[in-house]
């Protein structure tokens, strides 16, 4: 029988690649839009896993994330809050919501899209660094608890992405000296984030657990 997949996050950039290529391993995806899953309202994500369907997922991919640019003397508790819900509360709350179907059928793969700002970081990412490191810790203890029922969590950390939101946050200058900086001599395509996450998904990977994937052309290397 086919899998079942949750990719949040799907409706553009890397979460849509990754559900495009879920889909070419003959996954079922949910792909909820935002009106039928806003992950900064826990309200709306209590609405959705009461959902049959999300019982069924053996697949969860938290693609969804935000990133609002501020300096440490910048940021708002408003703000703070915001990111820390979208990027790690929905996250948690998902995994909570599906892990015990996985539990059941003894097998589940879950992916959390983190982020190369996870291990370094740069002016004006206090918030988006500060979510996406406190990811990979949920990561970690949620792949020591879950391994004994034959669920596996990991995360990829993409460098710079093609994407809207590497757009936004970068002048076109700064999107040409990234590209220069970058071993493989561009930012990454979101195949090639998807590609990643798709085989860890799958029933090929089969002892990779607890891990950050980092998929950055050899950026943090240098
Ligand atoms: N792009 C990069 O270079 C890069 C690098 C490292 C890590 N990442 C991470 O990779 C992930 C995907 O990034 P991306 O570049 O593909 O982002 P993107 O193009 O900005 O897309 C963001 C996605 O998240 C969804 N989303 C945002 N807030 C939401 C909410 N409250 N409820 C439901 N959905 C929401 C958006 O839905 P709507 O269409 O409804 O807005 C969209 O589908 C993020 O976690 C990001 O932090 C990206």
């Amino acid at each position: 029988m086919a899998r079942t997949a949750l990719v949040t996050g799907a409706s553009r950039g890397i979460g849509a690649s990754i559900a495009e290529a879920l889909r070419g391993q003959g996954v079922c995806v949910l792909a909820p839009p935002r009106e039928e899953l806003d992950l900064s309202s826990a309200a709306s994500i209590a609405a959705y896993v009461d959902h049959a369907a999300c019982r069924d997922v053996d697949i969860l991919v938290n693609s969804a994330g935000i990133n609002v640019l501020g300096s440490l003397e910048q940021i708002s508790d408003l703000d703070w809050a915001r990111m820390f819900q979208v990027n790690l509360t929905a996250p948690r709350a998902l995994l909570q919501a599906v892990a015990p179907g996985m539990r059941g059928r003894r097998w589940g793969r879950v992916v959390n899209i983190s982020s190369i700002y996870a291990l370094v970081t740069r002016e004006r990412r206090v918030s988006y660094s500060s979510t996406k490191a406190a990811l990979l810790g949920l990561t970690r203890a949620a792949a020591v608890e879950l391994a004994q029922h034959g669920i596996l969590v990991n995360a990829v950390c993409p460098g710079f992405v093609e994407t809207a939101l590497t757009r936004q946050n970068n002048t076109t200058e700064e999107l040409a000296e990234i590209a220069r900086s970058i071993p493989l001599g561009r930012l990454a395509h979101v195949e090639d984030i998807a590609s990643v996450v798709a085989f860890l998904c799958s029933e090929e990977n089969r002892y990779l657990t607890g891990q950050a994937l980092v998929v950055d052309g050899g950026f943090t290397c240098k």
